[in-house]
């Protein structure tokens, strides 16, 4: 039988299944046809065993500066554009196909016993990260780190201004939170990108959508008042990657953060970008955000105790006080 030259038999292929011109990535190893196919000097194991999914200024940084220490765990490289996060199932980057995606983590000695990661804090709340992450990812373990999103909205408000956002500049927090449909369209853009992350339970049922409860594990970023940060032990206690408790010694700084002990008395803390100084939230943007966000935390309270997951305190507190 006759059938079109290649190119326009892949126009004809793409007007009859439009739905798949965006692709979907799979490993090429979990299916026998296409392992067949995929090259013999490649290998399938420059995949994460787990992800750091955000969301943004949770104190991401922190957990994944401080896993990579861990002589088991290896951080993807980084990315020579942002510095650091690879942001693959988030953005354009995932065009670029899994090749692309793989030159990020070295090839493991050990296959079993090594755990590679990668951390994108943007992931959270992207809308087709999860689908993309499950699609290649099946297996992994997907870790978020959860603060009040109060705090998360202003942390940001402040990251915003320390890069010189005009718009962040030129507005108080106040203003930008409580932003509405007659405000200014660069302000309305502000207002979502603040909020629409701290909508937790909304896209952790997403994420829910694509990975077994089992495979989700939520972090208290702020047990007290940041001072127990990172909850490492935690996370490794719950088995969780599967390793032993880790032997690190930590000192906090001076705003009570965690760093790295060193030799002789000195520590290794974050950048400085990491624990900004700013003034405290005001009661009035708090008392917004507490309302704004109620619903989306009881939401999360159900979520979290119908998949037995801790709580975290922060959650607890909050809705104690408003109700
Ligand atoms: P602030 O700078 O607003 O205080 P992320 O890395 O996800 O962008 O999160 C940044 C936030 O991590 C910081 O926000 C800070 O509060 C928090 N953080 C948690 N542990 C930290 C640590 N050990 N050192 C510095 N900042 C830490």
């Amino acid at each position: 039988p006759q059938t079109l030259p290649p190119v326009l038999l892949a126009q004809k292929y793409f007007q009859i299944f439009p739905d798949e011109r965006d692709p979907l990535w799979q490993n090429p190893c979990h299916d026998k046809r296409h392992k067949d196919i995929w090259s013999k000097e490649k290998t399938c194991d420059r995949l994460p065993k787990f992800l750091v999914i955000g969301p943004q200024k949770t104190g991401t940084t922190a957990l994944h500066s401080f896993l990579a220490l861990h002589p088991a765990i290896t951080s993807s490289f980084p990315s020579p554009v942002t510095f650091e996060e690879v942001q693959f199932f988030s953005g354009p980057n995932y065009q670029r196909g899994i090749d692309w995606y793989m030159d990020f983590f070295p090839i493991p000695s050990n296959v079993s016993t090594d755990f590679l990661f990668e951390k994108s804090a943007n992931y959270f709340d992207t809308e087709v990260a999860p689908k993309r992450a499950a699609a290649l990812l099946p297996r992994a373990k997907i870790i978020s780190i959860l603060i009040n999103p109060a705090d998360r909205a202003y942390s940001w408000y402040q990251h915003q201004r320390a890069h010189q956002d005009p718009v962040a500049l030129n507005y108080t927090f106040y203003e930008v939170i409580s932003a509405g449909p007659s405000s200014p369209a660069a302000l309305l853009s502000l207002h979502r990108r603040c909020l629409q992350p701290g909508a937790y339970s909304s896209h952790l049922e997403r994420w829910l959508h694509h990975y077994q409860p089992s495979q989700l594990l939520i972090v208290d970023g702020v047990p007290q008042f940041y001072l127990i940060t990172f909850e490492l032990k935690y996370v490794l206690k719950m088995d969780f990657i599967g390793l032993d408790t880790l032997d690190y010694y930590w000192r906090r700084n001076y705003k009570g953060f965690w760093c790295q002990k060193l030799e002789a008395g000195r520590t290794r803390c974050l950048g400085k970008s990491k624990g900004r100084k700013y003034p405290e939230m005001s009661l009035e943007s708090r008392a917004f955000l507490s309302e704004y966000y109620r619903e989306q935390n009881v939401e999360l309270l159900r979520m979290l105790k119908r998949l037995g997951q801790p709580l975290p305190i922060w959650l607890r507190d909050e809705l104690h006080n408003a109700s």
